[in-house]
């Protein structure tokens, strides 16, 4: 035997042993899925509750107006979050995923799921929704409304918010005239050729 085979061999053997080493100690050992019980606290609870006074740091975590869009004077008709670009195009973002598939992209009801027979809702440029507040909009998508399902643990309140501006500023946008154009984008739009976004 030479030594360089005697090298491999001794690699090799090296790594034979080394793999049984690698049990599934880690992935078996006993613990416990969300919500299930345990014997091990004397509540019988496997999740912990949050310390007694924990203020949760998240943003309007302890705002009441900013987590349901109702204030002292009933459902509020100001953001209460800043009203930028941003917002607006975050808004926009998250509507055409979760809300076009049936309010359709321009809000008239719609969307692809409703050409497919899902019952039509009814048109954000209806007088009755056009007058509706932005906490209208806020509150519909946290509670759900008759048909629709809340959204309340699929989209955060932040975005909730962004989407109830969107959708104010998406009925403006179907209801403006050329007055409603600052005069530099007014000249811009003119100016320019083709669709304009
Ligand atoms: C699966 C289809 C579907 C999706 C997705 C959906 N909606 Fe709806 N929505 C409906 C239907 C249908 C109604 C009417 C329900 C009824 O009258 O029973 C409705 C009602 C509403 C209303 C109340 C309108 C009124 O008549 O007062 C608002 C506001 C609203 N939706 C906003 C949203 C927003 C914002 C999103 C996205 C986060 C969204 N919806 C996503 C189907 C949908």
């Amino acid at each position: 035997m030479t030594r360089a085979f005697g090298f491999r061999v001794a690699t090799l053997l090296a790594i034979v042993l080394l793999l049984a080493g690698c049990g599934r100690n880690m992935v078996d050992q006993p613990n416990l899925r969300p919500l299930q019980g345990s014997e091990f606290f004397a509540d019988g609870a496997g999740m912990r509750p949050p310390l007694e006074g924990t203020v949760s740091r998240r943003e309007g975590a302890v705002d009441p107006v900013f987590l349901t869009g109702q204030g002292a004077g009933g459902l509020v008709t100001e953001l209460p979050v800043e009203l930028t670009l941003e917002l607006l195009q975050r808004g926009q973002e998250r509507y055409d995923i979760f809300c076009s598939v049936c309010h359709g992209h321009t809000g008239a009801g719609d969307g692809m799921i409703v050409s497919r027979g899902f019952p039509a809702p009814t048109s954000f440029h209806d007088q009755r929704l056009l007058d509706a507040s932005v906490g209208y909009y806020f509150s519909a998508m946290t509670n759900g409304f008759g048909r629709m399902y809340s959204y309340a643990s699929r989209i955060s309140p932040e975005d909730r918010w962004a989407i109830a501006g969107y959708v104010k500023a998406l009925q403006l946008s179907q209801n403006a005239t050329l007055d409603d154009v600052p005069t530099d984008v007014r000249l811009e739009l003119e100016n320019s050729e083709g669709r304009v976004r």
